[in-house]
């Protein structure tokens, strides 16, 4: 009598369980893998994805943190490994096998964190790792952090012309912005060589968790202190809904968003802060709201139909209430 064939050939060892023959198979949720879902972003990021139906699993080199560990499976990958990342997108023997999407977030965060080459090669390798092996396993389904550094951030001595900023602006500044900028390219010509493919490159605003909002008080006379990016922010949970969107809209090719919260990060009117920070550059809000801030959402708000929840002075009254 011959050996049965290994059933790893098609299903992982967890998605094969002793089930009743006379009963349909069961159906799998659909798969997400979350880079970096361990960080300030991936840890909302994983949340939300699971609260939305998907399965998740969270591939980071750090586990996550202790309130979080339920979540979501974790599994440790160095994603500068192009090894470990085809493997991990592959299949694992208790865990799933194929993958139906991914959103990549892993890297080092920000200008200045190691030096610069530092900086270049672990973000550029990690993205292309990813993008490379979804093109080989053809997973067409990729969602990227990008980052607002690439609109030549910081604004001040880099005064733009017009303020929202748009997609359009490309001008990176340090080694971070420039590694961001070269993984929208990727997602560029990896879905030119399949048309089929969606590669969205996210550009989010400065990230902000829940409890960060009380130390907006801190710079409320000051419009200086957040000129640099154009008095923006974005609500780490406003974010996940972004990148969320991304992976469950129905889009094709490539797509760069911009990802910011609606309002700006001070109690007053933006047209002021410009008069004060930027009074040689134009401002032509795209909403009626006086406070709108200084990254145009409006290309994310009508093609995935991002929506922020959350704006810092009712977050900020909340933290102030519970410290009562
Ligand atoms: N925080 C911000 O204000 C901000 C703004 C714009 C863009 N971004 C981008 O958003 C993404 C998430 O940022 P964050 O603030 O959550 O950062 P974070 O540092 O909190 O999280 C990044 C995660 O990536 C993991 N990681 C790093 N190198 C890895 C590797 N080689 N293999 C596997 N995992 C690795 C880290 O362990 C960490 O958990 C990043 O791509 C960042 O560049 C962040």
């Amino acid at each position: 009598m011959s050996a049965p064939a290994s059933f790893t050939s098609r299903e992982a060892l967890s998605e094969r369980r002793l089930q009743d023959p006379s009963k349909p198979a069961p159906q799998r949720k659909k798969r997400v893998i979350v880079t970096g879902g361990s960080g300030k972003l991936g840890r909302w990021m994983v949340r939300e994805m699971v609260e939305h139906g998907w399965e998740v699993w969270n591939l980071d080199v750090a586990p996550p943190a202790a309130s979080e560990a339920k979540v979501a499976k974790f599994m440790q990958v160095d994603l500068t490994d192009y090894g470990q990342v085809v493997a991990a997108l592959t299949d694992v023997d208790s865990g799933y096998k194929g993958v139906d999407a991914v959103i990549h977030l892993a890297a080092i965060p920000s200008p200045s964190r190691a030096p610069n080459h530092v900086i270049f090669h672990t973000n550029i390798r990690q993205t292309y790792n990813i993008m490379e092996a979804a093109r080989v396993l053809n997973i067409t389904n990729l969602a990227i952090a990008s980052s607002e550094t690439v609109f030549g951030i910081p604004f001040y001595p880099h005064v733009p012309e017009r303020l929202p900023i748009t997609e359009d602006a490309q001008a990176p500044e340090s080694s971070y912005s420039l590694a961001k900028l070269l993984g929208e390219k990727m997602g560029e010509q990896y879905t030119r060589w399949n048309p089929e493919a969606k590669i969205i490159n996210i550009r989010l605003s400065n990230v902000m968790s829940p409890d960060q909002y009380i130390d907006f008080e801190n710079w409320q006379d000051d419009p200086w202190i957040r000129a640099w990016n154009g008095f923006c922010y974005i609500d780490a949970r406003d974010c996940a809904q972004a990148f969320r969107k991304a992976i469950e809209s129905s889009l094709k090719g490539h797509h760069v968003f911009n990802i910011a919260n609606a309002d700006n990060t001070f109690r007053v009117p933006t047209a002021d802060l410009m008069k004060k920070v930027f009074p040689n550059t134009k401002w032509e809000p795209e909403t009626s709201d006086p406070r709108e801030g200084g990254i145009s959402i409006k290309k994310a708000r009508e093609m995935l139909g991002f929506d922020p929840k959350y704006d810092w002075q009712t977050e900020c009254e909340k933290l102030k209430k519970a410290s009562k």
